[in-house]
């Protein structure tokens, strides 16, 4: 079944979005091993594999539905974070972000008839329920003990443990 022309044109904006978001977390290891936090530094480049694994997954979808796949330019992410707290902040604004655009992909799917589509973005839609949580978990974390930075860098000591393992 041939695509819909705008759901394509959404489809590789996604694409395109899965691909800006590695940038960002490359962007937030770069920033928490500049500041040296290695255990954050290694959970958002761990994050950045997988949004390279959500592109893989959209880019695979395209070409097995036999449409183009159509490689859209991708921003610099900004990365004027002021503290570890502010960089998990704009991790989960993106993550929220991208959840609206993939729900819209989603609900025009059902609504244009493409079935095979919205069981493809159930996928993604499930694995947004995790992203938030991740991050939001996290900042929930980080901010109890905001008064305190020797906490993050327990955090972080933490991570580096979890994440020691992912690669
Ligand atoms: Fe691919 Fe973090 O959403």
């Amino acid at each position: 079944m041939k695509m819909d022309n705008q759901l394509l044109e959404d489809l590789n904006t996604q694409l395109n979005r899965e691909f800006y978001a590695a940038y960002l977390y490359f962007a937030m290891a770069t920033y928490f091993t500049e500041i040296n936090m290695e255990g954050f530094a290694k959970l958002t480049k761990n994050h950045a594999k997988e949004e390279l694994e959500h592109a893989r997954k959209i880019y695979d979808y395209v070409v097995l539905r036999d449409e183009k796949v159509n490689l859209l330019r991708i921003e610099a992410p900004d990365t004027n974070w002021n503290n570890p707290i502010d960089a998990i902040n704009a991790a989960l604004d993106h993550e929220k972000f991208v959840t609206e655009n993939i729900h819209r992909i989603y609900k025009s799917s059902k609504e244009k008839g493409d079935f095979a589509l919205e069981v493809f973005m159930q996928w993604f839609v499930a694995e947004q329920v995790e992203e938030e949580h991740l991050f939001q978990s996290m900042l929930d974390k980080m901010s109890y003990i905001k008064d305190c930075e020797c906490e993050i860098v327990n955090i972080d000591r933490e991570l580096k443990i979890e994440n020691n393992y992912v690669e």
